[in-house]
């Protein structure tokens, strides 16, 4: 969602500010803007459009070295320029950017605000307006002090003081927030790889914290103005490995990385065939009665595969729940509960409310996420790096295959069960090599097929279900089709009467127990007028079917299957003409409710 970039140093703040919020366009926007400081005054350049737009109508003719920048995803008023960040308050004193939502705005504008103007529809200008209208009786520090305790909701502001032109105010409640040093200046933003290159440290703020960032020096510190120390911690260079290479596409790239992506989990998390992960994680695990798991999206998806390895191989009963279900709503707890929650970003706020939620109440938490320095992170017991690397489609890919082959090997681990899953893993790897390099052609041939489709169906029973579900996911948010997965058994009782003469039902057959069912499942949504298509495992296959995919054991099949559906989703939105990694209406972190 939005991204915030600020830069205090001794190189050009603008060419940072606007090469970070290059970097942070994957979390999806539709403004951008820039404040920076020109000599005694600041300079605002803003508007709806591309980061490449706003570099064409900012001025590169005078020297900065301090300024804050913001891509905004509209959540109050449309997208236009007076809606866009930066917001300026009433007397041109105090410039803003803003994450996050103020859930009390109006109320805010009503008790202390009537006196002001306001150009924008947004939550964001009533705070600009409230560290001003603060500010005439106290410091700024004092000002923003007040202003904290009057919000309400989650926010990560970066603020400019006409005032005071040496310093950034930071502020951090709810909405991510990290600080890098580099050897020339600090950087600030809502994600590690709007640093620049030379960031060698960071920090990332706990929630309620405000800093004070005066030339070379961080003075940071609690609600109530008392100081905290700061540790740094190092940042690892394959952190900003986020170019694409030749690819036109990062959701290509990132799907033609997953082979890799399980090497490397297969390095990090074996030794020889054993599992290596920590012991307290095992012993918490095996200490409780329940396994909880909580996700969205892609994440849920990849969860109910985790659902699956405890319960099969660990005999735990385990579920997994919708965390924006969980956020309002409180469903018996067994005695000892554990929670696994599930995030590539780290940052999902639904996840982190429920991770307050039941941190409050003791309950232990593992977190596997892709962002080991997110919020999610820092507040769980034990943590769990799914090692896939930036993920900067939107549509998640590798992330989906990485938390699954990290739940077997959690699994494995908390069995303590002889299986073969290091060798069933590689060989799962070297089966999307194969994919990737043998597939291509009917992949193509079958997204050109059902590119012009109104709707489709993914079906399956079980495991193909699930995979089905985000099948389903990947294809309706790059190609905007209206498309869903159903349990097949389930279309008789109702789904059967969406189907139209030519509508594509794409069965997932990669079970014995359910190969034969599904496949007369897909018998009758044909005669019915579907036009079906069978993707199956080799074992399991017929020669007539769409798709056949090397084999692999039948309980890792999603890590291959969902290849290929990720492929036929990327494939159709290619055809179409889509803007495939910043697919409309869509963010990469959801950092609001
Ligand atoms: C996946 O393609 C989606 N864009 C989305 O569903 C995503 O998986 C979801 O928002 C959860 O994100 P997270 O894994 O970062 O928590």
């Amino acid at each position: 969602m939005c991204g915030i970039v600020g830069y205090i140093g001794a190189k050009d703040a603008r060419s940072i500010i606007l090469e970070g919020l290059k970097n942070l366009e994957y979390r999806g926007y539709d403004s951008a803007g820039i404040a920076l400081k020109n000599a005694n005054d600041i300079k605002i350049y803003k508007d709806k459009g591309r980061i490449k737009h706003l570099c064409e109508i900012t001025d590169f003719t005078f020297d900065t070295n301090l300024g804050i920048g913001h891509t905004r995803w509209a959540t109050h008023g449309i997208v236009n320029y007076d809606n866009s960040h930066p917001h300026i308050s009433n007397n041109k004193r105090f410039v803003l950017v803003h994450n996050g939502v103020i859930e009390n705005y109006k109320k805010i504008k009503y008790d202390y605000l009537s006196d002001y103007n306001f150009y924008s529809q947004t939550d964001s200008e009533v705070i600009v307006n409230l560290i001003e209208f603060y500010s005439k009786k106290m410091c700024t520090e004092s000002a923003i002090r007040k202003v904290v305790s009057k919000l309400e909701g989650s926010y990560a502001l970066l603020i400019m003081d006409k005032e005071n032109l040496d310093t950034i105010y930071c502020i951090k409640n709810k909405t991510p927030l990290l600080l890098g040093l580099s050897n020339d200046g600090i950087t600030i933003a809502s994600d590690i790889i709007a640093f620049p290159k030379d960031v060698n440290k960071y920090f990332s703020f706990d929630d309620q914290r405000i800093a004070i960032i005066k030339n070379n020096d961080v003075k940071l510190m609690d609600y109530m103005g008392f100081e905290i120390d700061i540790n740094y911690k190092d940042i690892s260079l394959d952190t900003y490995n986020v170019s694409k290479g030749d690819y036109e596409h990062y959701m290509l790239k990132e799907i033609e990385e997953q082979p890799t992506v399980l090497r490397r989990i297969i390095t990090n998390y074996f030794n020889y065939d054993d599992c290596v992960i920590d012991k307290k994680i095992i012993d918490a695990i095996l200490d409780s009665d329940k396994i909880n798991f909580v996700a969205c999206g892609t994440s849920l998806y990849a969860s109910f595969m985790g659902k699956y390895f405890f319960e099969k191989l660990c005999g735990i009963p385990t579920e997994c729940f919708v965390a924006s279900e969980l956020v309002y709503s409180n469903p018996l707890m067994t005695k000892k509960p554990i929670f696994i929650f599930v995030s590539q970003s780290g940052e999902t706020l639904d996840c982190i409310t429920v991770m307050k939620k039941y941190k409050a109440q003791n309950y232990k938490l593992i977190t596997l996420t892709n962002n080991t320095a997110s919020t999610m992170a820092n507040l769980s017991d034990y943590l769990l790096d799914i090692c896939a690397n930036p993920e900067i489609s939107v549509a998640s890919t590798k992330s989906y295959v990485a938390s699954i082959a990290i739940m077997s090997v959690l699994a494995k681990a908390v069995s303590n069960k002889k299986t073969n899953l290091k060798n069933n893993l590689n060989r799962v790897s070297i089966v999307i090599d194969q994919i990737i390099a043998d597939l291509k052609p009917v992949i193509k041939n079958m997204a050109k097929s059902i590119k012009d489709s109104k709707a489709v169906f993914y079906i399956g029973r079980g495991i193909d279900y699930w995979v089905g579900l985000e099948a389903a996911l990947k294809l309706k948010e790059i190609s905007y089709i209206h498309t869903d997965a159903y349990s097949s058994g389930e279309l008789k009782h109702g789904t059967i009467a969406l189907i139209e003469k030519g509508t594509p039902v794409i069965a997932i057959c990669t079970q014995e127990g359910t190969n034969s069912i599904v496949r007369s499942n897909l018998a009758e949504a044909e005669a019915r007028g579907a036009k079906g298509y069978i993707i199956s495992l080799e074992s399991l296959s017929y020669s007539e079917d769409d798709i056949i995919i090397p084999n692999v054991a039948h309980y890792l099949s999603p890590l291959v299957s969902q290849v290929v559906c990720q492929m036929l989703a990327y494939y159709v939105a290619l055809y179409r003409g889509n803007d495939i990694d910043k697919p409309k209406n869509l963010a990469k972190s959801v950092t609001v409710e």
